[in-house]
Order: C-alpha cells, then structure tokens, then sequence
C-alpha cells in the first residue's frame, strides 16, 4: 500500500489532499447550527437539502439546530458525471412540502459557478415562501460573479475538484468524512 492510500478511508490513487478534515467539518457545522438557531428563533425553518451532496451535511446541520423544524429534498441535475458544469440545471425530484408561508433555508453542498443555485432560487421564489435563505458547506472561489446571497457559509476552497462528505465523483467517494482533492481524471 502506497503511503498516501493509508491516509484515506478509501484506498485510491485518486484522492489527494485533505482540503477540510473531519474534524474542522463537524466544528464549523456546529457552529453554523447554533447561528441558524439563533437567527430563526420562534420560527421552524424547512430546510431543503439537494440531493444527493448536500446529505451528509443536511444530516449533521439539522441535528445541530435546536428548532422544530422539517426538512425536504430536491434533485437537480447540471453535471450529470462529468466535473465541469453543462449550464443545464433541471428538477429531477421535487418537493413533497408546501412552501406557503414557510422560512425555507436551501442546504447545498458546494456552489460552484452558482447556476444550480441560482436556478433554484428563482424556481422556489416563486412558490410563496415567507423567506428564502442559501446554506453552502463549501463555496469554489473565483468562479460567482456574486455571492451576496450566501447567507451561511461553512468553508471557502480553491479551484480544485473535490470530493467526500456527500461530494462525489461519478457518484463515488461521498462517504469520505472529510473533503479532499480528487487528482483522477476528469
Ligand atoms: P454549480 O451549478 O456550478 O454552482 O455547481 C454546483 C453543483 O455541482 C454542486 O451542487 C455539486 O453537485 C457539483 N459540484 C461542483 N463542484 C464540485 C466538486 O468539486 N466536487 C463534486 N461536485 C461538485
Ligand atoms: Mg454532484
């Protein structure tokens, strides 16, 4: 075994640098919860998760908030297994909960060129929601032309294509508990 497999939790000569280790995750998660905990008192938000990258981050975020609230999922494809963004964003899955009235807080795993996000934001606006708010674990730098309308913000990365902690390549490595730097080919 090489010496950089024993690092992982997956041997593969693909996975390089540990961008965000577990550790570092599961503080900055607490400490989003208890912001959003504050931020929505005597409220219960309705966290919508997409599917499937923003799971494991959906998973810890909702047990770090001490609200009632609920939570839903939405798939949308623009990538399909290809790392670099086709501009094509569609709803593969949708919502089962109404938005009416609710304080929808969008859970996603990383915001790459903002496409996805800004098509689901437009999407759900729509939909009667009494407030619409974005939490991002990781934000690509460089690529948003804006990203103003981040209201939560777990880490900032440089430009490289990453995966673990839901993020996968070709549906691969999303049960990393750490995010690091995939050096296959794209
Ligand atoms: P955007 O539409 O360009 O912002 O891309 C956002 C979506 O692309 C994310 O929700 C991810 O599913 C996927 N994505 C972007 N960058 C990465 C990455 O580095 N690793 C894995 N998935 C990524
Ligand atoms: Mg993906």
């Amino acid at each position: 075994m090489s010496e950089r497999a024993h690092r992982h939790l997956i041997e593969s000569p693909d996975l390089g640098e540990i961008v965000v280790d577990a550790a570092s995750l599961q503080a900055r998660v607490a400490e989003l919860g208890a912001q959003i905990t504050v931020d929505y008192e005597g409220r219960a938000p309705l966290l919508i998760g997409v599917l499937k990258g923003a799971v494991m981050f959906m998973a810890d975020l909702a047990r770090a908030i001490s609200l009632p609230l609920e939570v839903d999922f939405m798939a949308v494809s623009s990538y399909g297994n290809a790392t670099r963004t086709s501009g094509v964003v569609r709803i593969v899955k949708d919502l089962d909960i109404d938005l009416t009235g609710r304080h929808v807080l969008i859970v996603e795993d990383i915001v790459d060129s903002g496409l996805t996000l800004s098509y689901l934001r437009r999407t759900l606006a729509a939909r009667g929601a009494a407030s619409l708010e974005v939490c991002a674990l990781l934000v690509r730098e460089g690529l948003q032309k804006t990203d103003d309308d981040l209201r939560y913000v777990g880490f900032r990365i440089p430009p490289k294509f990453v995966v673990g902690y839901g993020l996968d390549f070709a549906e691969r490595y999303r049960n990393l508990p750490y995010v690091c730097v995939f050096e296959g080919d794209q």
